[in-house]
């Protein structure tokens, strides 16, 4: 069962690295949590700020019958967006899984596959949620902690608690039928289908029709042509 077994640990260089080296020894549902991370990692080779204060944590699947790994960071994020509302904070997702409140980060997801010999074996995906932690300087414009929102400190476990709960409860409903949960993610995304968004094209700041939003990319219609946008190039919607 999802969170049945909780590691929690003081400090290590990141939730993810420790799922990554363990995961042959841990069973299906094994939570791993750090108070800090040394060497946080997000999306894109990016630091990942995670000092004291925030939520850390890393979840390993490793099912029977193995799905797609964008079902399992999908059924993260909709979880936190419904443990973020259990503390009082609307949330939505910005393409892919980016967990956004009145325009600033608020959570993260990172999921990264396991292979041996080609076959996939376990998937394992950190979630970086913002609670009492400080901001620095640089991410104060565009990220916003828990605290900042409710103006009052969190219990950083009864996020995790709750979170995890969701994302039992999600796995349990959904695991048969991906679609299905894959259409509740696309309620929760800033990006609608039909809508129009802007985004960065080399020196270039194009806009256009949103035609799909697909698994690793969203098909925009511009007056170029139609294009595939990825995450880093999507300005607003
Ligand atoms: C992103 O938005 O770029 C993803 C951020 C993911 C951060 C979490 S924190 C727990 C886990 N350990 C890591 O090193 N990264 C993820």
């Amino acid at each position: 069962m999802i969170g049945e077994r909780i590691i929690e640990v003081a400090v290590l260089p990141s939730t993810n690295d420790y799922m990554k080296e363990m995961w042959h020894k841990l069973s299906h549902g094994t939570v791993v949590v750090a108070a800090t991370q040394t060497k946080g990692r997000g999306r894109f080779g990016r630091v990942w700020h995670s000092p004291e204060g925030g939520l850390w944590f890393s979840v390993l699947f490793k099912p029977r019958k193995m799905l797609k790994p964008h079902f399992f960071t999908r059924a993260c994020s909709v979880a936190v967006v419904r443990a973020l509302k259990k503390f009082g904070i609307e949330s939505h997702l910005k393409w892919p899984n980016d967990v956004y409140c009145d325009g600033k980060k608020i959570a993260g997801i990172l999921t990264e596959s396991v292979f041996e010999e080609d076959v996939l074996k376990a998937i394992i995906v950190g979630v970086g949620v913002n609670v009492n932690n400080d901001l620095p300087d640089y991410l104060v414009e565009k990220s916003v902690t828990m605290r900042e929102l409710t103006g009052r400190k969190i219990d950083t476990r009864a996020v995790l608690r709750c979170t995890l709960s969701e994302l039992r409860k999600l796995y349990v409903r959904y695991n048969h039928k991906p679609e299905a949960l894959t259409r509740i993610w696309k309620t929760l995304l800033i990006q609608k289908e039909g809508s129009n968004i802007e985004f960065v094209a080399g020196d270039s700041i194009l806009r256009g029709t949103l035609l799909k939003i697909k698994e690793d990319c969203l098909l925009v219609r511009t007056s170029h042509g139609n294009l595939e946008v990825r995450s880093t190039e999507i300005l607003s919607s």
